[in-house]
């Protein structure tokens, strides 16, 4: 299909952004061009410390680029914001200790003056993360996996139509993480969003992404965009099919070559 560049639910292009820090200048990314489909997922993938963050800031418009701009359905990311479109989910869940699971996801709502049908949208969002019964726990009662599921439910409450992750199960151990990724593999295929999901897990940008982008080491530029035309709904079995495995070691190939092991 030929998109029309509106139609895009991201477009990145000519992205350029240096820091300059006591004296120094330090470039973060350069010369980034990507276009993210309506209801695609696609995960950024690079080397620690590239850019990845300054990327991910740039395009939720939390930060300014140096050169370059990032169109939300055609909108400028000022715009997108306003209209409530972006949903972030960071590596560290941000949760209000002393707020429980329910107002923890309803602040986003609280915030833009959004009272009505307030209730059952997040009985539904509870629902679709798993937290029935957990309803009215503060953060601390928690285990890190069901904090996780509390910022996905808190990015969705305002029904973004992008949601942008930076390495949200970075903080998770091993199987919850495994376990968060079946998760949002179905809240993924539930809800139909746009996904931005920047990780430095190769399994997980196989298992859940449409397409994965490899950057560079810093400065971070696009190495490749690899298609990941794996079928949906996504289940653990497909870790174990050839697809999958080649996929992944394509990917593990792209930062550790072989002539290095
Ligand atoms: N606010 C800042 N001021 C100055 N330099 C910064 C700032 N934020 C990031 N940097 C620098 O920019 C580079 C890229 O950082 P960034 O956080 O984007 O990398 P990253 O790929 O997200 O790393 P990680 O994988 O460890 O999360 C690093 O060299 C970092 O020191
Ligand atoms: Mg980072």
């Amino acid at each position: 299909m030929d998109y029309a560049r509106g139609a895009y639910a991201l477009s990145a292009s000519d992205l350029f952004h240096s820091y300059r820090s006591n004296d120094k200048k330090i470039d973060a990314i350069n010369n980034i061009n990507f276009n993210i489909k309506n209801n695609e997922f696609v995960s950024i993938i690079g080397p620690s410390g590239c850019g990845k963050s300054t990327l991910f800031r740039i395009v939720g418009g939390l930060l300014e680029p140096n050169k370059g701009e990032i169109r939300c359905f055609g909108l400028s990311t000022h715009e997108a914001l306003q209209k409530n479109m972006i949903g972030f989910v960071f590596q560290n869940p941000v949760l209000l200790p002393w707020r429980n699971v329910k107002k923890n996801i309803a602040l986003p709502l609280e915030i833009i003056g959004n009272n009505s049908a307030f209730d059952k949208r997040i009985e539904q969002l509870i629902s679709l993360v798993g937290l029935q019964g957990f309803e009215g726990f503060i953060p601390k009662e928690l285990s890190g996996g069901m904090r996780s599921r509390v910022s996905i439910a808190r990015a969705l409450v305002t029904n973004p139509k992008i949601l942008l992750m930076d390495e949200a199960f970075g903080s998770l151990d091993e199987l919850t993480r495994e376990r968060m990724n079946i998760e949002l593999g179905r809240i993924f295929e539930e809800t139909q969003k746009s996904v931005l999901f920047i990780t430095h897990s190769i399994a997980e940008a196989v298992f859940l992404s449409d397409r994965t982008i490899v950057l560079s080491k810093r400065p971070a530029t696009i190495q490749e965009i690899i298609e990941i035309d794996l079928p949906r709904p996504r289940k653990i079995k497909l870790k174990t099919e050839k697809r999958y495995i080649d996929l992944t070691q394509h990917l593990r190939d792209r930062f550790i070559p072989e002539a290095e092991l």
